[in-house]
């Protein structure tokens, strides 16, 4: 026993964060968002919209600008508490964009040329692979080392940047001292890669042209039981999980235990000697229903410019204070002089 009290015990941290690119998916709620509200009392949570990694894609900016206030009124109206957790914007805490420079310079060219998501991404865009897609994953190593997290709530695609930014802190430290904690992912058991309506063996993405194959966690509840209508299956009959043969099927029995809360033995058992368009319509409608108090709250914070302006600010000023421990103790064990006051 350490003989630690009850209140004593340190919570254990966590960061993570969204890039608002486009709209939030039902992918980035399964994967990331439900981990990131069920952890709020259990840790000491910083949750960030990063807007900085957005801009690796041309985007319109008055889009960008309503999609990060988008992005940060449906963290809230899922439940993601600005008493509880520190929230706010990636580019309201510069220390982010200094520590990455640090960084790079601990990084070698070859392990983020292994990047998966590197890889697939400039394969897909070829006339825009710009230095900061490359160096995407030494950013997100910043964002996670600044606030020491031990823990990191993402999807699969996710983990292997995490692991990226392990390799790093732990360069750092074996350099100088300890100065990082080492991160580790963690993923939900069920729903850590939501695939793809149209094509169940990619992942469901914001960026995908055929707008069928994503559902916005925005989307209008005709639109969403339209989309679960068309998506692909098998010609089979048979509701049943099978990921090899039966991809389509097994992706929305996924999403559906994601939204009914249901585990999927027993999902699998409701719709025995049920057919495919049943089990479709019961999947876009759990979702319909989970999201339909989630929307009405994220139309009434869109509509308070104010309140989200507070949420900014006192997010943002928390947030920097980490964020600065952090950066000070990385600037004078790399060397620099430090200015006095
Ligand atoms: P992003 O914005 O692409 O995705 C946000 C989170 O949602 C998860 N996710 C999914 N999970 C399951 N199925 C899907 N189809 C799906 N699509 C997205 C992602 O794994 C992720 O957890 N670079 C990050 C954002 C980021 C970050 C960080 C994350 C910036 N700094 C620090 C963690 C820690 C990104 O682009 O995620």
């Amino acid at each position: 026993m350490s003989g630690e009290t009850t209140d004593t015990i340190r919570k254990k941290k966590i960061f993570s964060a969204v890039k608002p690119t486009g709209s939030p998916t039902i992918g980035s709620y399964a994967g990331a968002l439900k981990n990131w509200i069920a952890m709020q009392d259990a840790y000491d949570c910083v949750y960030c919209v990063a807007d900085l990694h957005s801009i690796t894609v041309s985007l319109e900016p008055a889009v960008f600008r309503k999609n990060t206030l988008e992005m940060l009124a449906m963290y809230l109206a899922l439940g993601i508490n600005p008493e509880k957790c520190v929230l706010f914007l990636q580019s309201h805490v510069s220390a982010h964009a200094e520590l990455a420079w640090v960084l790079n310079c601990y990084t070698q060219f070859g392990e983020a040329s292994r990047m998966t998501q590197f890889k697939e991404k400039s394969k897909r865009n070829p006339e825009n692979v710009n230095v900061g897609l490359f160096d995407y994953p030494v950013l997100m190593a910043a964002d996670i080392l600044l606030y020491q997290a031990e823990t990191v709530p993402v999807g699969e695609d996710q983990k292997q940047h995490v692991e990226l930014a392990r390799n790093i802190a732990q360069r750092f430290n074996n350099r100088y001292s300890p100065t990082f904690v080492l991160p580790e992912p963690v993923m939900p058991k069920y729903g850590a890669k939501i695939y793809g309506l149209q094509n169940p063996t990619a992942k469901m993405s914001k960026s995908e042209e055929n707008p069928n194959d994503c559902v916005y966690l925005a989307d209008g509840a005709d639109e969403i039981m339209r989309k679960f209508k068309a998506a692909v299956t098998d010609s089979d009959s048979a509701v049943k999980y099978d990921k090899t043969n039966k991809p389509g099927i097994s992706n929305l029995l996924t999403v559906y235990s994601v939204f009914s809360g249901e585990s999927i033995d027993k999902a699998e058992k409701e719709f025995e000697g049920k057919g495919y368009a049943d089990f479709k319509k019961r999947v876009g409608e759990a979702v319909i229903e989970f999201l339909k108090p989630v929307q009405a709250e994220y139309k009434k914070l869109l509509a308070d410019k104010n309140y989200l302006q507070s949420v900014m600010k006192s997010g943002a000023e928390r947030a920097a204070r980490i964020a600065r421990r952090t950066l000070s103790k990385v600037y004078r064990k790399v060397g620099f002089v430090p200015l006095e006051q």
